[in-house]
């Protein structure tokens, strides 16, 4: 279904004439092959059909979950350092300057910053940076769609997408001459953000779909319906291992990200239809075994969320966000939005064009 987007770009030549081009000819598919070397957690559960993913989903949401009683699905330590290359599928708009790095969630691809449904301009944040005067670049975490298929258990981990963030950081101001760096996340995304950015020195840091708190992941996971990828639908993904998993269907998927009356429900079905991939058992326990060191991050932090997010803020963001502003206790400035009319899928909301006003702003006040 490539027609739409075709369309879009030749539509927005025509109407946009005053202007030299349009704001995607800076842009291209590029394949960055990146080495990473980080130790693996041995995770000790296996997910072969959807028996299992009811049963996993049991046991992730238990309420002595994460207890001393019943302790994450990891075996004794990490390994020692693990070599891995990988190619990662990204979008690289143009040549430098300050830009902002793109990572995007869980049961997401790197669509969700840049739709391809029918008229999907407002709700492209990559159009809008670029309009607003940055550089993007936007990647396929590893795993997921473009970027290379790799094990569910022993690839797919917290710390290796941290270390691939890190080395597409150190891409950005070497290869691709950036003055700047923003770290832009969304959700699973927001938390490698922010890991990287207590490793890395960045220049900014927005998290979206994050409250830093796992209090309220259970609604999120029971809700979602967690299916195996490869069974539910072998047409995309039978080049996936038994241990990607994804929502069961639309509605499911529609409860954990949208929020009525604050989106168009044709959005909801070309993300669940379109942008929609499968994440990887490995990614969840091993980010719950992390502790990222956020006081070590001393760039600019926003925090703008949808009021009604369920995984980040069972479904009420308002007040929330005080707990997560005391996170940062090393940067400087940290800023909070609450109450945005949307759901987890802030960027796929009618509010989205505000939301990303509200980026740019923030960036902008910091010197970027
Ligand atoms: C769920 O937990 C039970 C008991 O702790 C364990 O035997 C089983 O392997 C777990 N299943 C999955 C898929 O994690
Ligand atoms: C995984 O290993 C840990 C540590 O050996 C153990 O406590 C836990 O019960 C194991 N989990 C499963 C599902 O086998
Ligand atoms: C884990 O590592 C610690 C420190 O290196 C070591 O003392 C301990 O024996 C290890 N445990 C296992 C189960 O390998
Ligand atoms: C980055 O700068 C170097 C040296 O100034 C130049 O050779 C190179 O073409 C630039 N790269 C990009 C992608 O603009
Ligand atoms: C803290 O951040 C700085 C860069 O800002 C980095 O050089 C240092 O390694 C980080 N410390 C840790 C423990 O990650
Ligand atoms: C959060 O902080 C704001 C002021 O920054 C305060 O008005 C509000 O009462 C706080 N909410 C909670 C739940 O602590």
């Amino acid at each position: 279904m490539r027609t739409p987007f075709l369309a879009l770009i030749l539509s927005v030549t025509a109407t946009a004439s005053p202007l030299p081009s349009t704001p995607t000819s800076t842009c291209k598919d590029i394949e960055i092959p990146i080495t990473v070397s980080v130790p693996r957690f041995i995770i000790n559960t296996t997910v072969n059909d959807n028996w299992d993913a009811a049963t996993l989903t049991l046991n992730l949401t238990r309420r002595d979950f994460s207890t001393s009683a019943d302790p994450l699905p990891i075996s004794g330590n990490m390994t020692s350092e693990v070599e891995s290359t990988y190619v990662i599928g990204a979008t690289l708009c143009g040549t430098g300057g300050p830009m902002l790095v793109l990572t995007h969630g869980i049961i997401e691809s790197k669509l969700y910053w840049q739709p391809t449904f029918h008229q999907a301009q407002p709700y492209s944040f990559v159009d809008a940076a670029i309009a607003a005067g940055y550089s993007v670049l936007n990647y396929d975490r590893i795993g997921v769609a473009s970027s290379s298929k790799v094990n569910s258990l022993s690839d797919a981990q917290f710390q290796v997408e941290t270390a691939v963030l890190n080395s597409l950081i150190t891409y950005a101001r070497q290869t691709v001459n950036a003055s700047q760096i923003a770290l832009i996340g969304h959700s699973y995304g927001s938390y490698i953000s922010t890991a990287s950015a207590s490793q890395t020195a960045v220049e900014a840091v927005v998290l979206t779909g994050f409250s830093g708190t796992f209090t309220y992941f259970d609604p999120f996971l029971a809700g979602a319906g967690l299916r195996v990828a490869n069974l539910r639908d072998p047409g995309r993904w039978s080049d996936l291992d038994s241990g990607y998993l994804t929502s069961s269907d639309l509605y499911a998927e529609s409860y954990v990200y949208f929020a009525e009356p604050y989106f168009e429900h044709s959005v909801a079905e070309w993300a669940y239809r379109v942008a929609s991939e499968p994440f990887a058992l490995g990614e969840l326990p091993s980010l719950l075994a992390t502790d990222i060191d956020y006081g070590n991050i001393t760039a600019p932090v926003l925090v703008l969320q949808g009021k009604y997010d369920v995984s980040a803020c069972g479904g009420n963001c308002v007040g929330l966000l005080n707990a997560t502003k005391a996170l940062f206790t090393g940067s400087e400035v940290v800023e909070t939005v609450d109450d945005l009319p949307a759901g987890h899928d802030l960027n796929l909301h009618k509010i989205a064009p505000q939301a990303f006003e509200m980026i740019f702003n923030f960036l902008k006040a910091q010197g970027l």
